[in-house]
């Protein structure tokens, strides 16, 4: 595995929760793996004063906490955290961003980390475009005497045109191939094996267009509700939380031709091509095309759960979905005509993501089965989560006189490979990003393409009253009403379990 070039990462938002959970634990596993360059440095920011040590001793103690970040052995995390500084900014200053200048300095000399510097904006949204250009005012971008890349966290714009306005305020300051915009669905293992299995194989590449396919599904249930994140929810929802991002990310894997080549550029150029292809939707469509539902209370196994507009920083009578379903066309060579439909919700059953290609029914049908109709007899399930695996199912003859069928199950999980670690998201993306691997980072095209699908779907929201907002119980599949748009009276969306060869009423959720 290829190791990085010395290097200091600069985290904004160093004291919030992104910091303690994912990029510190991260770190800590490349660092575990040893895969961080030999001089290398994190350099915390935040609003809080505080010391390199008091840092240092918090993030020693959100590892502990972190059960995915185990330590090597007795002082290794702590062996770790000596590569962690602090400093304290108010980032909408500009003179204090001297500091950080400063402080990098120092850190390049005694870390030997070669002026080679990572920003990393863990920060609220509001804060990317100030920071950005506080940046710029102390020439923190000019690669004088190393290179020098941006991260960006998601929420990338609230809508195209504020998306356009930060990818324009990311340039003033930074190039193109300087900025590596985080989707940590990118990062999921099983999200880039979707690439090896449909270009790593000859078998499965001819069946893989509107010859043979006959609908793509896409589910990403979530059991939580929004967890404290009302706040946050209210303004974004699962259309701009969900399904603009990740969603659409895991659609263009499905989708994309074969890249020529496999580096960012093949892949990015293969990628938006997808999205301009998606038909967009006039926003009288809207409601043809769209469901969106709210989970209400409900009692679940005794235990009472909350409506969404109970939620901690929920208006009392939000409109915000937390549930969406959309169907959709892509319109090219490969897809035209295959439909798309794409789900996601909170306070679902269980939680699982997945994609599902169902293939068309065979021509003419010889035999006979015993529940008749055969629609969904031959599936390709692509689990991402959890029970990460592939599920392959076909008609098989059941033993005994006759041709009876039956439909059974081919399956591969990732869990046989226990020799082989799987790394987290968010330290496959770091890693990337330190490397100068930009693959699995969202280029400027493809966000804004992404927000010009959702947009109508937003502004037919927000300007037609009467589209429905559908209530459903919390720890239920949503909306009855997502049904009407497989509009075929024998379809239906797949009900998946926990473990990913399950199926039937009764399963592990
Ligand atoms: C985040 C969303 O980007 O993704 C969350 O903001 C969501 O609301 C999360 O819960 C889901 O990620 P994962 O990896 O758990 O599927």
């Amino acid at each position: 595995m290829q190791k990085p070039e010395h290097c200091a990462l600069v985290i904004f938002g160093a004291s919030g929760d992104l910091t303690k959970r994912k990029l510190v634990p991260g770190l800590y596993n490349l660092h575990k793996r040893k895969l961080l360059p030999g001089g290398f440095a994190v350099l915390g920011i935040g609003r809080t004063p505080m010391e390199d040590a008091s840092f240092r001793n918090r993030m020693v103690e959100a590892l502990e906490i972190n059960g995915d970040a185990q330590s090597a052995g007795a002082g290794d995390r702590e062996l770790f955290a000596k590569g962690l500084y602090y400093q304290s900014v108010d980032t909408k200053n500009a003179e204090h961003y001297r500091k950080i200048r400063e402080k990098l300095a120092a850190i390049d000399a005694e870390r030997d980390t070669r002026g080679n510097h990572l920003f990393y904006m863990a920060t609220p949204p509001s804060l990317f475009e100030p920071i950005v250009r506080n940046l710029g005012s102390q020439n923190l971008q000019q690669e004088e005497t190393g290179y020098r890349r941006l991260i960006v966290e998601k929420p990338f714009g609230y809508d195209l045109g504020t998306a356009r306005r930060l990818n324009a305020s990311l340039h003033d300051v930074f190039e193109e191939r300087q900025i590596y915009r985080i989707d940590h669905y990118l990062g999921k293992e099983t999200v880039q094996n979707m690439l090896v299995l449909r270009f790593g194989n000859g078998i499965y590449e001819p069946l893989w267009n509107r010859n043979y396919v006959d609908r793509v599904e896409i589910t990403a249930a979530e059991q939580i509700g929004v967890e404290g994140r009302g706040g946050y929810y209210e303004g974004a929802g699962a259309l701009r939380d969900m399904f603009q991002n990740h969603l659409m990310n895991v659609v263009a894997m499905i989708a994309m031709e074969p890249p020529s080549t496999f580096n960012a550029d093949s892949v990015r150029n293969e990628t938006i091509k997808v999205f301009d292809s998606i038909r967009s939707m006039q926003p009288e469509e809207v409601s043809r095309y769209v469901i969106r539902g709210q989970y209400t209370d409900a009692t679940v196994r005794g235990q009472r759960l909350p409506g969404y507009r109970a939620e901690e920083g929920v208006a009392d009578d939000s409109k915000t979905e937390t549930y969406v379903a959309v169907k959709f066309y892509i319109d090219n060579w490969r897809w035209a005509g295959v439909p798309f439909f794409v789900r996601t919700g909170k306070r679902l059953p269980t939680r699982i993501t997945e994609a599902v290609i169902h293939f068309k029914q065979p021509p003419h049908r010889l035999f006979g089965r015993r529940d008749e109709a055969c629609y969904d007899c031959n599936q390709m399930i692509l689990r991402i989560q959890p029970d990460e695996g592939i599920l392959m199912k076909f008609n098989l003859k059941l033993p005994g006189s006759g041709f009876e069928v039956k439909t059974v199950n081919m399956d591969f999980h990732y869990s046989e490979l226990s020799d082989v670690y799987s790394p987290e998201a968010y330290e496959r993306l770091l890693l990337d990003s330190m490397i100068g691997d930009a693959t699995l980072y969202a280029r400027s095209d493809a966000v804004e393409a992404c927000w010009r699908f959702v947009d109508p779907i937003l502004e037919a929201w927000k300007s037609i009253p009467e589209t429905k907002l559908f209530g459903y119980p919390s720890e239920t599949w949503g909306p009855l009403e997502a049904r009407d748009l497989l509009d075929h009276p024998e379809l239906d969306w797949r009900y998946p379990c926990r473990n990913l060869a399950d199926g039937g009423e009764f399963c592990e959720l």
